[in-house]
């Protein structure tokens, strides 16, 4: 089965796991590594968007991830989790996507706004996959969660909403009339009136939105040239109400060059016009096939969320470092036919993707439990986005809470934070700083692939300044062995280091309800000799380095 085909059918069931233990590392090194950091050197501001989250009405996501409801025993503001908001302030998450994924294609916001009690109740474009014990709100969305509530929640925690309108099954009209609820001024309008109605007089200026969502797939099935011309339609004369609107096309499916090369050639068919108002499009790559070549078939290729060796360690960060090609390539083909590059790439899902079983909570669709794997593929791929500033205008990772690589999980009054909201935190202080070219160099990791000989790079980050401040982030990818390294800042001398690292003896943990610190951040001060700064990163690890700068 493809990925397209499964998103046409759905996919449920379970599986139970046999737990394997960790494996032993070995304690000592000596200096066998470098990280040199030219802070003259600029690639560009790292844009805080790349931080950003996405959240699909699909499983657990929306109805016991975000929204509890006001009545709700477990502590909210104004019906929305509050550990969740007080855990996305301390992140700083810049901005969120809503409400899919394939799900926007089925959605009409009109169902979602107006008295509570009086919103209908819709089929959930993913109720076909729901175990039939799942929560009723899973299958049949009962629509408390719409349009205010999620802009409410953004402003909550002072992000900016990212909203994708429906393609597939709504008009141009309809997308119209959804930024004209969202932004048209106080009064000015009845949708105006309507959003006033409902406790809101004051326009939410709505920037972001996406249009449509995998169009080449669940959100229409379109052809890039089909699509290209359903963009252009749907972006031509929007009302802006004073508000920069920043349209996101629907992008490729991985490494689908095709797709971004006819998109682009149709949109330009009738000149050059319509680029000035694309402001990304949208790439999507999960980390799903772990078979090593044996199979491309979506069920079949998937690896295990807990249960897994270190072939299988090595294979998802193979799976993930494919990022950084992709955005290459699809910026390459975007420069062919938009050589100033006005349109940004923008990553909008983005992730590990298992077969299903490691769920906490059963029932919900598409959890999967983040292990200290999942925190390594995520620094990995934070780290690609902060060397590609100039190119990577925004990402959203796949999904926020209880899907797939999620920050956090929670069901009714229980929560915990992930090694990937971990990772997330460690990672903040890069939001909108200069990054500057920096060089690694460690020994390449070795190691048998299914009998043949493969390899893997040994140490890998990204810088950025702030002022005095550098940030540097850096993944050590081994299993077993630490990597001690000379850390050399051109032009400047080290005064203070701060020091953060995420790791764990056994790199299958991860944190539960029960055991939430299981994996968790150590912060210390890393001594400094002579303005320079040798430190060990340690097995599996990710490590976050605030160093100010003489
Ligand atoms: O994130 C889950 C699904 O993956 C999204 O709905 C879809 O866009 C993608 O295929």
């Amino acid at each position: 089965m493809r990925r397209r085909e499964f998103l046409y059918n759905g996919l449920a069931g379970a599986c139970t796991l046999a737990f394997p233990k960790g494996s032993a590392r070995k304690a000592t090194s000596s200096v066998d590594s470098r990280i040199e950091i030219l802070i003259g050197e600029s690639l560009g501001t790292i844009s805080p968007d790349i931080y950003g989250h996405f959240t699909e009405n699909l499983g657990g996501v929306v109805y016991d991830g975000i929204w509890v409801g006001e009545n709700s025993k477990v502590p909210n503001i104004n019906g929305i989790r509050m550990k969740l908001i007080e855990e996305m302030r301390k992140i700083k998450a810049p901005v969120v996507r809503y409400p899919g994924g394939c799900f926007a294609d089925s959605y009409d916001w009109r169902d979602g706004i107006g008295p509570a009690d009086k919103r209908p109740r819709r089929t959930n474009f993913w109720s076909d996959g729901e175990e039939s014990g799942a929560p009723t709100s899973h299958k049949y969305d009962p629509n408390q969660f719409g349009t205010n509530e999620f802009v409410h929640f953004c402003k909550l925690i002072e992000a900016q909403p990212y909203l994708a309108a429906n393609v597939r099954s709504l008009s141009a009209g309809e997308f119209y009339r959804w930024v004209e609820y969202c932004n048209s001024p106080a009064r000015a309008t009845t949708l105006a009136d309507m959003r006033a109605a409902a406790g809101y007089v004051e326009p939410f200026n709505v920037r972001f939105w996406g249009v449509g969502n995998e169009s080449w797939g669940c959100g229409g099935d379109f052809t890039p040239q089909q699509y290209a011309i359903e963009f252009r339609r749907f972006t031509t004369w929007v009302p802006h109400y004073g508000q920069r609107l920043s349209f996101v096309a629907s992008g490729p499916n991985v490494d689908d060059w095709n797709w971004t090369r006819g998109f682009f050639e149709e949109i330009l068919r009738k000149g050059r016009s319509p680029l000035r108002s694309i402001y990304g499009i949208a790439l999507h790559h999960y980390a799903w096939n772990l078979s090593r070549g044996r199979t491309q078939d979506w069920v079949q290729g998937k690896g295990d969320a807990l249960k897994f060796d270190a072939v299988e360690w090595y294979e998802l960060l193979r799976e993930g470092e494919r990022m950084e090609s992709l955005i290459n390539g699809h910026w390459h083909i975007m420069g062919e036919v938009d050589p100033s590059h006005a349109v940004k790439l923008i990553v909008d899902e983005w992730g590990p993707w298992y077969r299903p079983g490691s769920e906490v909570t059963p029932g919900d669709q598409l959890e999967q439990l983040p292990t200290l794997r999942d925190a390594v593929f995520s620094g990995m791929t934070l780290d690609i986005f902060n060397r590609h500033p100039e190119k990577v205008a925004m990402a959203n990772c796949a999904q926020l809470i209880n899907c797939l690589n999620s920050l956090y999980l929670a069901h009714e009054d229980r929560f915990c934070v992930t090694p990937v909201g971990h990772v997330f935190a460690m990672y903040a202080p890069h939001q909108g700083g200069q990054a500057v070219r920096t060089m690694f160099s460690a020994p390449t990791i070795s190691y048998d692939r299914d009998g043949k000989p493969a390899a893997f790079w040994g140490l890998q980050g990204s810088a950025s300044l702030h002022d005095k401040d550098l940030v540097l982030t850096v993944v050590n990818p081994a299993i077993h062995d630490p990597r001690e390294a000379e850390i050399v800042i051109r032009d400047a001398r080290i005064k203070v280091v701060v020091g953060t690292t995420l790791t764990h003896p056994d790199i299958h943990a991860h944190n539960t309800f029960e055991q939430k610190e299981e994996v968790s951040p150590q912060t210390k001060p890393l001594p400094v000799s002579s303005g320079t700064l040798t430190h060990t990163f340690p097995p599996a690890s990710v490590s976050s380095l605030v160093l100010t700068l003489a």
